[in-house]
């Protein structure tokens, strides 16, 4: 609760009048640079968790604004006028309903909010609390000694919990707050920049990674560059609905093979004045969906590229699916067409076989995109799926993204960070 210790702090300092020399750090550890935790594959779901306080599992989900989970029996109240209750109901999903702080027979008026379950949609409210939790520091090569930081959580109800990892305790929202999201908030409290990095496992069985705050961040082998030396960076669009905390990139086209799938207008990919539209990131859909004037296009030309692949009976959700023992296998998983999805800035988020094609039955592997509809609100929501093994570091105040689309094309995985302790 450092938001409560440095107002002790303070009071204490005033008290004592030791005032002038001592900064108003958080508590007594020292300066850290970045955290580190493991991020897990849940096979039911095909979703992401990321672990705090060593072994509780929260969802990923990168578009949303806040932690939530059922709170433990005593909890701290925060007031409804403190800035983390103002910024979490101005993230207040619009078909949720509006939630009103209450006015405590004491006097107090403490800060209620309403989120949603981003899986199944489900809204529920609950009392803002501080939880503090423990998770390790990192000089970006292994875990170093852990560090004592606090999330701004709602207290949700356990039916919240429906539809998530079955590991999982609640969700942990990293979408762009500045304050209440999970990463922001450890940024505030360890007082370092709201730069964080997701890095999915492309399998169940080893974990891929998350770090908190800056650089270096190095993965195996030994003796590999700072990953974030090789990134490509783009300007990342916000909604022009200011309560959606989704990243979205900027795009003007999808090529496949390096030629262009042609639409007939020239804003597919805009956003409209209601804040439909645009490109999103998701890591609580396993797969990409489109909206299907765009899905369409797509799929044709995709087809086209790939008529020589012998094809096998298609297996919901997807429409196109081949002979696997026809593929041939690369580093870069099957060998099959390039996507470019180009971005206005000039670079391409590259995607290659390993985050085109899903093996779903021994001989079958598809296509993994959904189409979703022509109601559907994004044009693109790129799922799971398409980012495991990507390497994406999010800078949230400049809205910048450096990402890498595979780390297979330098040899190495998201499950390659060395989690044995580097000691203290
Ligand atoms: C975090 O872990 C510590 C020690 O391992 C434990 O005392 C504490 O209750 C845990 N906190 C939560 C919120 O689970
Ligand atoms: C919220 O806090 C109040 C006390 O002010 C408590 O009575 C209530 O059960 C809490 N609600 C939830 C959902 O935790
Ligand atoms: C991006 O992709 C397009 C379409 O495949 C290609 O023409 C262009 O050269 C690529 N640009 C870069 C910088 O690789
Ligand atoms: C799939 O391809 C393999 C090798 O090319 C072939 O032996 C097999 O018969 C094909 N299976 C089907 C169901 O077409
Ligand atoms: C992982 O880190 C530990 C601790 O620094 C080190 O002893 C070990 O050699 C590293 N593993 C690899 C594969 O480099």
């Amino acid at each position: 609760m450092a938001q409560l210790k440095t107002l002790d702090l303070i009071a204490i300092l005033l008290s004592i009048s030791l005032l002038t020399s001592i900064p108003l750090t958080q508590g007594q550890q020292p300066k850290v640079n970045a955290l580190v935790a493991p991020i897990t594959k849940d096979s039911s779901t095909s979703l992401y968790t990321v672990a705090l306080n060593s072994t509780k599992q929260y969802l990923i989900d990168l578009a949303g604004p806040v932690v939530w989970s059922p709170c433990p029996t005593n909890y701290g109240l925060v007031q409804c006028t403190a800035p983390i209750c103002n910024e979490a109901n101005s993230f207040r999903y619009p078909d949720c309903k509006p939630i009103i702080n209450g006015l405590q027979p004491t006097g107090f008026c403490k800060c209620v909010s309403s989120t949603k379950n981003p899986v199944t949609g489900e809204c529920f409210s609950g009392n803002e609390t501080l939880i503090g939790t423990y998770l390790a520091s990192t000089d970006g090569k292994n875990p170093r000694a852990s560090v004592n930081a606090d999330y701004v959580n709602i207290c949700a109800p356990d039916s919240a919990l429906s539809g998530l990892p079955p590991s999982a305790v609640g969700g942990a929202g990293f979408g762009r707050t500045s304050l209440v999201s999970l990463p922001a908030r450890l940024a505030w409290d360890l007082s370092f920049h709201n730069e964080f990095v997701l890095c999915l496992p492309a399998t169940t069985n080893a974990p891929g990674v998350a770090f908190f705050g800056a650089k270096p961040y190095f993965l195996l082998p030994p003796n590999s560059p700072d990953i974030s030396s090789l990134l490509h960076y783009t300007k990342l669009l916000k909604s022009p609905n200011n309560y959606d905390a989704a990243y979205y990139l900027n795009v003007n086209g999808l090529a496949i093979n390096l030629q262009a799938v042609s639409f007939p207008g020239k804003n597919e990919f805009n956003f409209d004045s209601y804040g439909n539209g645009g490109v999103k990131l998701s890591t609580t859909i396993p797969y990409t969906v489109m909206r299907s004037d765009i899905y369409k296009r797509f799929l044709h030309k995709y087809k086209e590229a790939t008529k020589r692949i012998p094809k096998m009976p298609a297996v919901a959700p997807f429409e196109l699916c081949y002979n696997s023992s026809a593929l041939s296998p690369t580093r870069l998983g099957y060998g099959v067409p390039s996507i470019d999805i180009m971005l206005n800035d000039g670079k391409n988020w590259t995607i290659f076989g390993a985050n085109s094609i899903k093996d779903v039955e021994t001989n079958t592997a598809c296509f993994a995109f959904v189409d979703g509809g022509k109601n559907e609100a994004t044009a693109i929501t790129l799922g799971g799926f398409q980012m495991e093994n990507s390497f994406m570091h999010f800078d949230v105040p400049n809205s910048v993204l450096g990402f890498l689309p595979t780390l297979l094309g330098i040899r190495t995985t998201c499950s390659n960070f060395n989690f044995t302790s580097g000691g203290n």
